[in-house]
């Protein structure tokens, strides 16, 4: 996705602005721009990597206190630095950067060709410029109105900044549909697609809300208008993020320091939320939806990616603790099947970054049809939550790497606490049952770092994948979604096609897949489907197939048949997705390194995907 970082005060904004994109180069991207006002606005622009920008920027006078800059992940137009931001209007005062797709912008350009504006990129961006210009051309309205007032002729997910030569001390913020923030330090402001820019200069944020035009100035301070022209109060948060938190801390990759921190990061998902000793949970953000859950005829899951994995967990959790009837939907199909939803349905969407597009627009489907629409999500403050009518935070810390590891872990704990108390207060469980399910629900943390201790056993597992091409993973039970997880693991970071699969399902067709070649990991933990999990495995090697299986500690008739084991700490199989998923980040981790991947920033991939 692209980033967006500017700058406005006493310091100098270069720097800062460069040091800005670094940080959201997690987001993906394939071209980055600045511009800096001096005594006119000066551009830099080059496609590939922040470090080329660097250095042809080097070269060059970068001074000036006042900068937007932007990372480009292409969706209208390839990634070269004409189509690269920023964007210029036709005298080159106004400089633009914008997140986002322009929906209507083929209409928009057609009507501006025909007025005499020269387009040079073929961006759907460079739209929005040479509107607002032929707006105050028209109007003689302030660039914050004219802003506004050709945001109103826009439909499609934006989030811009604008800079003005004729209007040196400020900077103009806009957003719908794409992440917006503005830091407010002493007598300057950052603006940035998310806080990781701003934090080390700042922990006062305000999120800028969707439909919603910003005027940063230097004097006055910032006001906020929405664009149908009402005043709104800016709502000034203060962010408990630290920046350490946002360094490698000695890890050699974010994805390897995020696997290590979910001792820390489980732990924190349950802080303040469970008491085993009186056997109760609280979730705060929930409470106040107790009787529209508690009588919920279904819960409805909906989510993308990884965060569907862990939804298809909940539904393992809800229907088996809880007793309520759970669909769980790729939020990006549920959003256009009209699907049926009816009163006394909850949908619950899961996140890591609160901005998924489809899993936003899924939210608005289940709220224009009636639902109560609930949310877990890691990143406070960002739009899911604020779209939800309540939820719960996972607490995880921020997630840099694009694989997603402890954010998952981080939603099973919540969604498990979620069914525990559902469950609890239906009557399904009782105080004495829920007791024992939070005991050991408090003893994962130091499971999981015990199953973080298998890393170099999984290295060498890894040396025996690491050159394969194709994998499958198996798993039953609990250990499907988690089989699925795996197998999104493995191929987003190390480019092996990899497939999850309900490992019964094995003899409708995929079994005809194994041979010598095909490496399958098992995940064959001691639950309520072992003995068939033994079959399945004999299946596979009764074939060739060459089997690396996840299992219990201490157990002895997989490891008789296995290629190769991993022993993880026992736990209640409704937990096990919390340890058996361990093993698996960090097979698909070496195995990415052994392949010589990106690991952070795999190809093709963005943290977060705030686009269709
Ligand atoms: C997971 O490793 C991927 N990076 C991706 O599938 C991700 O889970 C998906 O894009 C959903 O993102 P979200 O949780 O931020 O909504």
């Amino acid at each position: 996705m692209c980033g967006i970082v500017a700058y406005i005060g006493s310091r100098e904004a270069y720097p800062i602005l460069i040091k800005g994109l670094e940080r959201l180069e997690y987001r993906g991207y394939d071209s980055a721009g600045v511009a800096l006002l001096q005594s006119e606005i000066k551009v830099f622009k080059k496609s590939g990597k922040v470090q080329e920008l660097k250095d042809y920027a080097s070269k060059y006078d970068t001074s000036g206190n006042i900068g937007i800059g932007h990372t480009r992940w292409a969706t209208h137009g390839e990634p070269n630095e004409v189509n690269a931001h920023p964007h210029f209007s036709s005298d080159n005062k106004i400089a633009l950067i914008h997140n986002g797709i322009i929906e209507n912008y083929a209409v928009l350009k057609e009507e501006l060709v025909k007025r005499g504006y020269e387009f040079h990129s073929e961006t759907d961006t460079e739209v929005l410029v040479h509107l607002i210009e032929e707006v105050q051309k028209n109007t003689k309205l302030s660039l914050f109105d004219a802003v506004r007032v050709a945001l109103n002729e826009v439909t499609g997910a934006y989030a811009i900044v604008v800079l003005s030569e004729d209007n040196p001390q400020q900077l103009i913020a806009a957003r719908k549909g794409s992440p917006l923030v503005i830091g407010m330090g002493k007598d300057e402001f950052f603006v940035a697609s998310d806080a990781t820019p701003i934090i080390e200069y700042t922990n006062n944020v305000v999120y800028v809300d969707d439909e919603e035009v910003v005027l940063i100035d230097l004097k006055d301070g910032l006001s906020i208008k929405t664009i149908a022209n009402q005043e709104k109060t800016p709502y000034v948060q203060e962010l408990e993020m630290k920046l350490e938190t946002l360094e490698k801390g000695g890890y050699e990759h974010f994805m390897l320091k995020e696997i290590y921190e979910q001792p820390r990061s489980i732990y924190d998902s349950m802080r303040g939320r469970i008491d085993s000793k009186r056997g109760d949970i609280y979730l705060g953000g929930m409470l106040e939806y107790k009787n529209i859950l508690t009588q919920a005829n279904r819960i409805i899951f909906t989510a993308c990616g990884t965060s569907w994995h862990a939804a298809l967990v909940a539904e393992y959790l809800f229907e088996d603790i809880a007793r309520v009837p759970v669909e769980v939907e790729y939020a990006s199909e549920f959003r256009y099947r009209n699907p049926v939803i009816n009163q006394g349905d909850v949908v619950i969407a899961i996140s890591q970054s609160g901005e998924t597009a489809d899993t936003l627009a899924a939210i608005e489907l289940a709220k224009q049809k009636g639902a109560t629409v609930l949310g877990v999500c890691n990143v406070v403050g960002s739009s899911i939550p604020r779209a939800t009518h309540a939820g719960a935070y996972t607490h995880a810390g921020p997630e840099i790497g694009v694989a997603s590891t402890k954010a998952f872990t981080a939603q099973v704990t919540v969604l498990t606490q979620m069914a525990l108390w559902l469950g609890y207060t239906k009557g399904t469980i009782n105080q004495a049952k829920l007791a024992r399910y939070l005991v050991e629900l408090e003893a994962i943390p130091s499971k999981v770092e015990e199953a973080l201790k298998t890393d170099v056993e999984v290295e060498k597992m890894a040396r025996i994948i690491a050159d394969s091409e194709n994998a499958l993973y198996l798993g039953r039970g609990y250990n499907f979604p988690v089989a699925l997880e795996g197998a999104l693991k493995l191929k987003e970071i190390s480019y092996i096609h990899a497939e999850g699969y309900p490992a019964a399902e094995m003899k409708h067709g995929p079994i005809a897949l194994i041979d010598e070649n095909m490496p399958v990991v098992v995940l064959a933990t001691k639950n309520a489907q072992y003995e068939k999990m033994i079959s399945n495995i004999q299946e596979v090697k009764a074939r060739k197939g060459k089997v690396f299986a996840i299992v219990t500690k201490g157990d002895v008739a997989v490891k008789e048949m296995a290629d190769r084991w991993i022993e993880i700490p026992d736990c209640p199989e409704e937990l096990s997705p919390l340890i058996s998923s361990i093993p698996l980040q960090l097979l698909s981790y070496h195995v990415a390194l052994m392949r010589g991947c990106n690991v952070d920033q795999p190809r093709n991939l963005a943290k977060s995907v705030t686009v269709e």
